[in-house]
């Protein structure tokens, strides 16, 4: 038997109904707001992520599906999708459209992980990202934009984490300070974070080896470090979100585990998958377009982790998503083959979920099937029904049933589940 890539999964039915249904509530809200989808490849040449990301990050030095393809140029599956808005904002001359810029995107990232729960090779990301505006009422709407998602969705518990990591100019001073004050630690830091002192300090602040960890919760934060002008921009990000009720707490060694940003950063984290498990990840990123190549162009956005949000969706969104009434069609003896798939069609048509059987089962089997796919309701043709145009219409909760003149059958199944609930 073929089993399937490591890290990777088949999202069956009914869990699909869930990604559909919060895709389309991401189109819906992040559409509202002006973000309208870029549909981005899913591999790029590998320097666009060491360039973006950054080479020294986990995710580029030991995580990506790099490869050669047949002319020995070399592409990686994409691990994210900013870095890919700001080539495509590049590449097509998005910089020609009226500014800002709201683009979102939806699908597969590729990133060489360790797994477990919550955690896959092959994972999807619902994002957003607003460039061309650097003002901190852009941060306020993108982060705005994700409220108001969470919210249709119905978390309440959801925690904002939001830091301040400077700008690029505030860095070598932030560096000397971590560096001066972890030097007597020195020799007890894990491989990977001797590596990271030469080659990227800041990197050392989202190591996740627990000894590191410790050392690093004792050093300044980054917060205190920057310019007065990053301070001023994140303070009237906090203020201007506090105006609009949207609570979120000071993480004050929250660095993100990639390269680009600068000033705002924040990560949503489920109290049930717990502080490890970040939902979302996003921050603020002026230097990304030019560092590839293109203009001057803030940029800020984020990601949401759709593997993850799935798994703690609010149980009454989840029982109103797969609760999704739906009849069986069921038609007996060849005769009432074709009928059965036209009254199928009028009831999709009106809008109903109709399952045919089209197996051939009798009538008993059939009553048994349509139980076991969870049927509302059960629309039967035989042979007396198809002879004088009617069907029996078969209450499955009620215990009831009654023949229905053919031409009523919608209205009267449509009626029947309207009244569910009331
Ligand atoms: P990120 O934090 O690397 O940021 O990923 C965003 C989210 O993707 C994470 O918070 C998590 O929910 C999900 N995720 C990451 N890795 C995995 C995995 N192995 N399995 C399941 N879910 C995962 C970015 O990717 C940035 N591009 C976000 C961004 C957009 N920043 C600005 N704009």
């Amino acid at each position: 038997m073929i089993r399937k890539v490591k890290g990777t999964r088949d999202i069956l039915p009914p869990e699909s109904r869930l990604w559909n249904a919060v895709e389309a509530a991401a189109h819906r809200v992040f559409g509202g707001f002006g973000y309208e989808e870029i549909r981005l490849p899913m591999m790029e040449p590998t320097e666009l992520f060491v360039r973006s990301v950054g080479e020294d990050t986990d995710i580029v030095s030991k995580e990506m599906y790099t490869f050669a393809d047949r002319k020995g140029r070399s592409l990686t599956l994409r691990p994210e999708g900013t870095a890919s808005v700001a080539r495509a904002y590049i590449e097509n001359g998005l910089g020609q459209r009226p500014h800002p810029i709201r683009l979102s995107y939806f699908g597969p990232m590729f990133r060489y992980e360790k797994m477990q729960r919550g955690r896959y090779r092959q994972f999807s990301q619902i994002g957003i990202e607003l460039l061309g505006a650097a003002t901190p009422e852009a941060d306020v709407e993108v982060i705005l934009a994700l409220h108001c998602f969470l919210a249709e969705l119905g978390f309440a518990d959801l925690v904002i984490a939001l830091n301040n990591l400077g700008d690029p100019e505030d860095r070598p001073r932030f560096i000397e300070r971590l560096k001066s004050e972890l030097a007597p630690h020195r020799e007890e830091l894990c491989a990977d974070c001797t590596r990271r002192w030469d080659a990227n300090p800041l990197r050392i602040l989202d190591c996740k080896v627990a000894r590191c960890r410790e050392l690093v919760a004792d050093t300044t934060p980054v917060a205190e470090v920057v310019s007065e002008e990053a301070r001023g921009h994140v303070e009237a990000v906090e203020a201007g979100l506090d105006r609009l009720g949207i609570a979120v707490q000071r993480a004050p060694r929250l660095v993100r585990g990639l390269d680009y940003y600068l000033r705002t950063v924040f990560e949503v984290v489920s109290p049930e998958l717990g502080e490890d498990t970040v939902i979302c990840g996003g921050g603020r990123y002026d230097r990304l377009v030019s560092d590839l190549g293109g203009s001057q162009v803030p940029g800020i956005g984020f990601a949401i982790g759709e593997d993850r949000l799935v798994e703690v969706l609010p149980q009454n969104y989840r029982s109103r998503v797969l609760g999704r009434p739906l009849v069986a069609v069921l038609p007996i003896g060849s005769s009432a083959a074709a009928p059965g798939l036209a009254l199928t069609r009028e009831l999709v048509t009106g809008g109903i979920i109709a399952h045919t059987e089209v197996t051939g089962r009798s009538l008993k089997a059939g009553m048994k099937w349509a139980g076991k796919i969870g049927a509302r309701a059960v629309v039967i043709l035989g042979e007396d029904e198809l002879a004088d145009n009617t069907a029996v219409v078969r209450d499955l909760e009620r215990s009831e049933q009654e023949p229905v003149a053919m031409n009523q059958v919608v209205e009267h199944v449509a009626r029947l589940m309207a009244s569910d609930g009331k």
